[in-house]
């Protein structure tokens, strides 16, 4: 494994390069991923400019928490308490408010399992950050694979007092550097996808319409002109799929691009899909490209929304989690 750091505005930004090609840049800021390479093919979406990407709220790459997804009013009603969480859209909460995990430093520590590497980054969150309860010591472990292209993300979370916690990666995809990614083929094992209201506040899961169904592979593109993926406020995918059946070693989700395929599996329940639906006009990417409508698929493990059930994080318990991501070269 090839590993280089380099320091950019008081960040380390980390790349590590295996033996099969795969080159991965991370952050200590959010714990995130910068980009991903793969035998020099472009896999992923976000600001060129380190500057940017540190400071953007896109969540590029980025580790999302406390909790991923919306709140409604900003309020977490969570053991008969009502939790008030500041607002970072309009009024509602997205992803952990904003000062949430995407937009703070971790630390971050190296060390080698056998030929294989682990970046792992802590962070301590104090007890009432963004008005949350207890506190939170989290690891986020990225294990990269020295033989193959493959890595996983493992999240192991403690906590002093009883929290819910929703932690995902907030990677974009496009594999192979296309202006958008209407081409690629999506599976994703779910026949029930949520609904959500106007502003895209959670209503409930129900059996996936046509437009929505990826059980059977097909391009992001064929239905995102759908009107009914136009009646909330969103232009194209923005919808929590749950997994049908889901026993940590199958793939949940494949994302196949014209010569590269992406494996997802995971111990988690359901998948945010995001077809990149707004964006800031102009903005470089570090696939080369400048951000169009659909330019990245974030592809998002998540708990179900909703479901604080299991998402809490009992004191004395560390709650375990990972996400699995590997890649095939396809022959043209
Ligand atoms: C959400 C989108 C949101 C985006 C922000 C996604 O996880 O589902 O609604 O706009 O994150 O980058």
């Amino acid at each position: 494994m090839i590993i280089e750091s380099k320091e950019i505005e008081g960040a380390t930004f980390l790349t590590l390069t295996n033996r099969a090609g795969l080159k991965i840049t991370l952050s200590d800021y959010g714990a995130g991923i910068y980009f991903i390479s793969f035998n020099g093919v472009p896999l992923t979406v976000g600001e060129q400019s380190h500057k940017a990407w540190l400071h953007s709220d896109s969540y590029f790459g980025k580790t999302v928490g406390r909790l991923a997804g919306r709140l409604q009013d900003g309020k977490l009603d969570y053991l008969g308490k009502l939790y008030q969480i500041p607002a970072n859209e309009g009024k509602n909460t997205l992803h952990g408010g904003p000062e949430g995990f995407s937009f703070l430093k971790f630390r971050l520590d190296v060390s080698h399992l056998g030929e294989d590497v682990a970046a792992d980054f802590y962070l301590l969150s104090p007890a009432g950050a963004m008005g949350f309860p207890g506190e939170v010591s989290l690891r986020v472990r990225y294990l990269i694979s020295e033989s193959e292209p493959s890595f996983r993300i493992i999240y192991e979370a403690k906590s002093t007092e009883e929290t819910p916690l929703n932690l995902t990666n907030h990677t974009y995809w496009n594999l192979g550097g296309t202006m958008n990614v209407e081409g690629e083929l999506l599976y994703i094992d779910a026949s029930k996808a949520m609904t959500y209201s106007q502003d895209l506040i959670p209503q409930g899961f129900q059996d996936v319409t046509s437009p929505l169904d990826f059980r059977i592979p097909k391009p992001i593109g064929k239905d995102i002109s759908d009107p009914s993926l136009y009646e909330t406020r969103t232009k194209g995918y923005d919808h929590c799929y749950l997994f049908d059946e889901n026993d940590g070693i199958k793939d949940v989700a494949v994302l196949r691009g014209k010569t590269v395929e992406l494996h997802i599996q995971t111990s988690l329940p359901a998948l945010q899909f995001y077809s990149t639906n707004y964006f800031t006009e102009g903005l470089e990417l570090s696939n080369g490209r400048k951000i169009a409508l659909h330019a990245g698929a974030a592809l998002e493990a998540v708990k179900a929304p909703g479901d604080f059930h299991s998402m809490a994080v009992l004191p004395f318990e560390t709650k375990k989690d990972f996400v699995a991501y590997s890649f095939k070269e396809l022959k043209l």
